[in-house]
């Protein structure tokens, strides 16, 4: 229920359009003994040069004081709404109840397509903790627009390309075998890699060798390439893994090394258009008027580089899309990159350059010592994975109800949530430090509290033998009390939440609330009986169905399943 739109519609017409009053205007005072909403009416104060009291006085004439607002109060500049709490509650529960699934949906992205690059790992190599993040927020981010009704493009933009599979494919060779290679798979791979690393230190002669080999890569050379695309196969199985447990899905797997040999036609417009320069033999674009420095374009021995693939796979994006917006989702460290190619798009008078958007956050890691990172290197998200699914068994194991299957089913989504959900907590921005303890609490602001609180919804729907169709008999005398309320209104703001999440391309709003949502029905909970001597409070029941409904439609969000049994 769009409580602003409602709160403006009972102002009077002729209020509504002189003081030209939005839903926008409306917020949440601090404490709710200043009333549901509030209203700031500073502006109006100083343009009328009348009192606070005054220009409420003018606001509310003629206001109808029958429908949704029961009282209004100008408290410190603020005009204040008292809402009919029956009202609301009522129809909140009845909205939330008719609309299930798809309450929070909307379609304003109607016929609009949303590219989202995101997780694009470099192939051959572990996927590690720093990926992490740009796998969840991506993969919320486009449960968000779907939610929304936008079209969604996942595109895993692989790193499958560059000297580094020269150096693979070149210690292969030395040392390697297929035996092994298909046994141990990436582990064999990186291994080699860095065996080959070290030997080079002492022997420059293996960096040519892999130059070589690379250049052998790109010419598809019928003796080095069938390795190079074992290795790729291998890779993105492994990978495709990790994406299964945490429930996600790609549309597009167009990496760097599709657009190698497509960069001529953005290279040649640079140039037409005047805008490439020399400089010490390489080619760039001098954005130092943007203060932006200069973006390379093409390396002194001619070779391309990662801004310019870039440059190509956005052309080709747009020409398959038609987007109204492109994502790019990586760490804050490809701020300059990303801000570079942007301009750079711009400059050569791309009129959706207005519509890339790169999607930065924080640093994602781990205490010292807490998983051990393999090889010196960083920790690896297949470990800390079933870290956590490890941890989550041996609690889990202790239950004496739950079968096998239930229990390895509860492990493994209680502890991908609880990593899943460390990455879509915080603002995206902030760092994070990964204590898997914490993430695993039960009683604190987690996901398995979230899942929890739904499993423990489902359990109380289960003994009531309702389904979630079912038409309750509603009395609202039996939930005329604060935290009834207070959930309700919780209920009630996740529309409006996820379409915020969805403007400002944060998931942890939708993370936010739904923890509000927990709290608000763990503390409704302990106070309102549901069921008494073995009768069925149906209102109240309604109440937490509707909870489940809202939680379920939030998990889903956030990629992270939604148990019925825990
Ligand atoms: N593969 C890159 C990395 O791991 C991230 C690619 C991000 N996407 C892009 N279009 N540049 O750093």
């Amino acid at each position: 229920m769009d409580i602003k739109k409602l709160i403006i519609n009972c102002f009077s017409k002729q209020v509504r359009e002189n003081f030209n009053l939005l839903p926008e205007n409306i917020s949440v005072p601090p404490n709710t003994a200043m009333g549901d909403f509030c209203m700031p009416c500073f502006t109006w104060v100083k343009a009328l040069k009348k009192s606070p009291v005054q220009v409420a006085e003018d606001l509310t004439k003629d206001f109808d004081y029958t429908s949704i607002v029961e009282k209004t109060q100008v408290v410190g500049g603020y005009l204040n709404f008292f809402l009919n709490k029956k009202i609301v509650s009522l129809n909140v529960l009845a909205e939330i109840l008719a609309s299930k699934d798809s309450f929070g949906k909307s379609d304003e992205g109607l016929n609009k397509t949303v590219c989202l690059d995101f997780s694009s790992v470099n192939l051959a190599k572990y996927m590690h903790i720093g990926h992490l993040s740009t796998t969840v927020i991506g993969n919320c981010l486009r449960n968000i627009f779907n939610f929304l009704g936008y079209n969604t493009v996942a595109i895993n933009y692989v790193g499958d390309y560059g000297t580094p599979f020269g150096k693979m494919i070149t210690a292969y060779k030395l040392w390697g075998n297929e035996q092994d290679l298909n046994a141990k798979g990436v582990d064999y791979i990186q291994d080699l890699y860095i065996k080959f690393c070290q030997e080079a230190e002492e022997n420059d002669d293996l960096n040519e060798q892999a130059r070589i080999c690379f250049a052998k890569i790109e010419k598809k050379d019928p003796e080095v390439y069938p390795i190079y695309e074992k290795f790729i196969k291998i890779s993105i199985d492994e990978t495709q893994k990790i994406y299964s447990l945490l429930n996600i899905k790609f549309d597009s797997w167009r990496g760097e090394s599709y657009y190698s040999d497509k960069m001529e036609p953005v290279v040649k417009e640079l140039e037409q258009k005047g805008l490439l320069q020399d400089s010490n033999g390489a080619k760039i674009v001098d954005l130092s008027e943007y203060n932006l420095g200069a973006c390379l374009i093409r390396k002194t021995d001619g070779s391309s580089l990662y801004a310019t693939r870039d440059l190509a796979a956005c052309d080709d994006r747009y020409k398959n899309y038609n987007f109204y917006k492109s994502l790019y989702v990586t760490d804050v460290s490809q701020k300059l990159h990303f801000s570079q190619f942007f301009k750079v798009l711009d400059l050569l008078g791309r009129d959706y350059a207005c519509n890339l958007h790169h999607i930065f956050y924080g640093r994602f890691s781990l205490p010292d010592g807490k998983i051990a990172s393999r090889k010196g290197k960083q920790a690896i998200l297949k470990d800390i994975l079933s870290y956590s699914i490890n941890k989550t068994r041996n609690i889990v194991n202790e239950s004496k109800t739950l079968t096998e299957e239930e229990k390895t089913k509860i492990s493994t989504s209680v502890g991908v949530g609880a990593v899943v959900f460390s990455a879509v907590k915080n603002e995206k921005i902030k760092d994070v430090v990964f204590d898997i303890d914490e993430a695993l609490d039960f009683n604190g602001e987690t996901s398995p509290y979230i899942q929890y609180t739904h499993a423990r919804c489902c359990s109380i729907m289960k003994k009531s033998k309702t389904s979630e169709d079912y038409i309750y008999d509603m009395d609202y005398t039996q939930i005329e009390n604060e935290s009834s309320y207070e959930l309700i209104k919780t209920l009630n703001r996740f529309p409006e939440v996820v379409k915020s999440a969805c403007e400002k391309f944060e998931p942890c709003y939708v993370s936010r609330i739904l923890i509000d949502i927990s709290k608000a029905f763990n503390k409704y909970y302990n106070t309102n009986r549901v069921v008494e001597n073995d009768k069925i409070n149906q209102t109240r029941l309604a109440l937490v169905n509707a909870t489940k409904i809202v939680l379920a439609n939030g998990l889903k969000l956030l990629g992270i399943d939604a148990l019925e049994k825990m």
